[in-house]
């Protein structure tokens, strides 16, 4: 029996490993060659019921709560210094908008557009941002990420499209998606990318997503549950969604994700001009205000651990989208 098998066994057997060491075992298997297929989510991702929704409005009490903190965490990390405010940002496939809100909340964002094509998740998100007082600030639309083509070029100072890359029929359209995303993302503003990856195995899988998701059970969150675990295997490697950074963009592309437990990938497009993702440390909120839930903090030390160590891959920008002459027409366009 190889290393990786006997690991995989080990797993299977029970064992209560504490958190988050639970998740080292997976690391060791996951390492070799890529087996298993995606399967494209066969149960209607595009839910018209109203209690599927409301189990996702509970998702900053989960895990996820801890993919929006990195998330958070890498714009506040990478976006720019000098953001006019209000900043205006554009949230893809935004659900009940619970990451739209923490847009708000923790990084100061004003403006805010969220868009979904499912009008039960778009009405629960107008509501949660009416219980806030935001609806001045945040509004939330009925609309496809795959057909942008209305919207004009260079607006937002943020794009983001967090969990829903996997949502796409294939890479071709999540290619169209962040194209577009680039494309009305002001030139100095900053595209976002957050997405789960495929594991290697079927078994890998299964282990994963008992790991984190026996939470969502006990919680009575049963459509949350099999959402994670359709999405897992609905996910992109992280090579295929590689292959789905604009290539003719006028920006630096970086991918982030931890070689050794790639379940979390970042993709972001830079400030035209910039070469490096970030520009400063630390977090857009006082350790009090930690949007994770305590029992999910030792998770998060680990997601920020193994990604925040692993080198970011950099995809530069098409040299003719970015001659200086582009730059400086942008600039004088805005009257710089
Ligand atoms: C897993 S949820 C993610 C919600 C939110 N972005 C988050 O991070 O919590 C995926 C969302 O994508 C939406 N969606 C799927 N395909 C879409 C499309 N083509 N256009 C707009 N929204 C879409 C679904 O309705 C669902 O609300």
């Amino acid at each position: 029996m190889q290393g990786s098998e006997r690991f995989e066994v080990a797993l299977s057997s029970g064992v209560d490993v504490p958190n988050p060491l639970k998740f080292l075992p997976i690391v060791f298997a996951q390492s070799g060659k890529q087996q298993l297929a995606r399967i494209q989510e066969i149960s209607s991702e595009i839910t018209e019921n109203l209690d599927d929704v409301l189990q996702y409005n509970q998702g900053m009490q989960t895990a996820l709560a801890v993919a929006y903190a990195v998330g958070l965490t890498v714009i506040h990390r990478a976006r720019p210094e000098n953001a006019v405010r209000p900043a205006r940002a554009l949230d893809l496939a935004s659900g009940p908008g619970l990451y739209t809100l923490c847009l708000q909340n923790y990084l100061g964002y004003g403006k805010i557009t969220g868009i979904d094509l499912s009008p039960v998740m778009v009405e629960v998100a107008q509501k949660n941002a009416q219980e806030k007082k935001l609806e001045a600030q945040i509004s939330f639309e009925l609309g496809d990420v795959s057909e942008m083509t209305q919207m004009g070029d260079d607006f937002f100072d943020l794009t983001s499209f967090t969990d829903a890359a996997h949502h796409m029929p294939d890479l071709a359209t999540v290619e169209k998606v962040i194209s577009e995303m680039d494309r009305v993302t002001k030139p100095d503003g900053l595209v976002m990318v957050m997405d789960l990856a495929r594991l290697r195995t079927a078994a890998l899988t299964e282990n994963y997503v008992s790991l984190l998701g026996a939470d969502y059970l006990k919680m009575g969150l049963p459509y949350f549950f099999n959402q994670f675990r359709d999405s897992m295997y609905a996910a992109w490697t992280c090579s295929e969604l590689a292959t789905a950074i604009p290539p003719n963009s006028r920006r630096v592309w970086c991918h982030l994700f931890s070689k050794e437990l790639p379940t979390l990938q970042i993709i972001l497009g830079l400030p035209v001009g910039r070469q490096q993702a970030f520009l400063r440390k630390g977090y857009p909120w006082s350790p009090r205000d930690c949007p994770v839930p305590k029992k999910y903090r030792l998770d998060w030390f680990f997601a920020q651990f193994t990604l925040f160590s692993a080198t970011p891959k950099y995809t530069p920008a098409a040299k003719r989208a970015v001659s200086a002459g582009g730059i400086r027409a942008w600039h004088k366009r805005r009257g710089d």
